[in-house]
């Protein structure tokens, strides 16, 4: 039985879409069920429907602040459409531990940064000004500390001379859209075997030694 995967976003969807189009292989082992934005205007939705996948916006401004109620109500969304596995896709709110706990162990997030580095927001910028020289992203479970869990895979691109922020993210994204479809498909088999993608590591040309 192919599991049944939500997937939660706030924006675009892209990473929602490569999961998608992963499962519309019928040998994958997970199904999308539904997607739900807390963002009416995410363009993710249209491209969800699109594809046939049930779209739904919870929009978390009419809870007024009230988290709980907010939470209460996707995952009664969620238990709906049966959901077996959640993953979150550039899905752009905090979760309480409350809802933490509900889908503890069936529930993945995709992070722009070589966890544990750079946790919390403007992973490409912060990864540039602290020199580094390789960037990536995360694929983990989600427990109540933020950006934390249990990693799942990973994958890491150079940082190129002249790398912005934008650029970076840019290509950091394609990487994502690797990385998160190979990390689901073992994941909704049940295997959690860390999943390892380097990126167009450029060799260094003969030096003098
Ligand atoms: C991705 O970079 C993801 O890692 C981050 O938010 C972005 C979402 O992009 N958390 P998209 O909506 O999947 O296009």
């Amino acid at each position: 039985m192919r599991k049944r995967v939500a997937i939660l976003i706030s924006g675009g969807g892209s990473n929602m879409l490569a999961l998608a189009r992963d499962m519309a292989d019928r040998n994958h082992p997970g199904l999308p069920c539904v997607v739900v934005s807390n963002r009416p205007d995410a363009g993710g939705l249209e491209k969800a429907r699109e594809m046939g996948i049930d779209a739904l916006a919870l929009d978390h401004r009419i809870f007024k602040g009230d988290r709980a109620a907010f939470e209460a109500e996707l995952t009664r969304t969620l238990e709906e459409y049966g959901t077996e596995i959640v993953c979150l896709a550039g899905f752009m709110r905090i979760l309480t531990p409350a809802f933490i706990d509900r889908w503890a162990g069936q529930m993945i997030n995709i992070h722009p940064s070589i966890l544990p580095l750079f946790p919390g927001l403007e992973t490409h910028r912060r990864a540039i000004e602290a020199g580094m020289s390789v960037h990536g992203c995360t694929v983990h479970e989600v427990t109540a500390d933020l950006d934390s869990g249990p990693i799942l895979g990973q994958a890491v691109i150079p940082i190129e001379r002249g790398d912005t922020p934008g650029t970076l993210a840019s290509r950091l994204l394609k990487m994502e859209h690797r990385l998160y479809p190979a990390v689901l498909r073992r994941f909704a088999a049940g295997d959690r075997t860390k999943v390892t993608i380097m990126g167009d590591v450029q060799e260094p040309g003969p030096g003098p030694g």
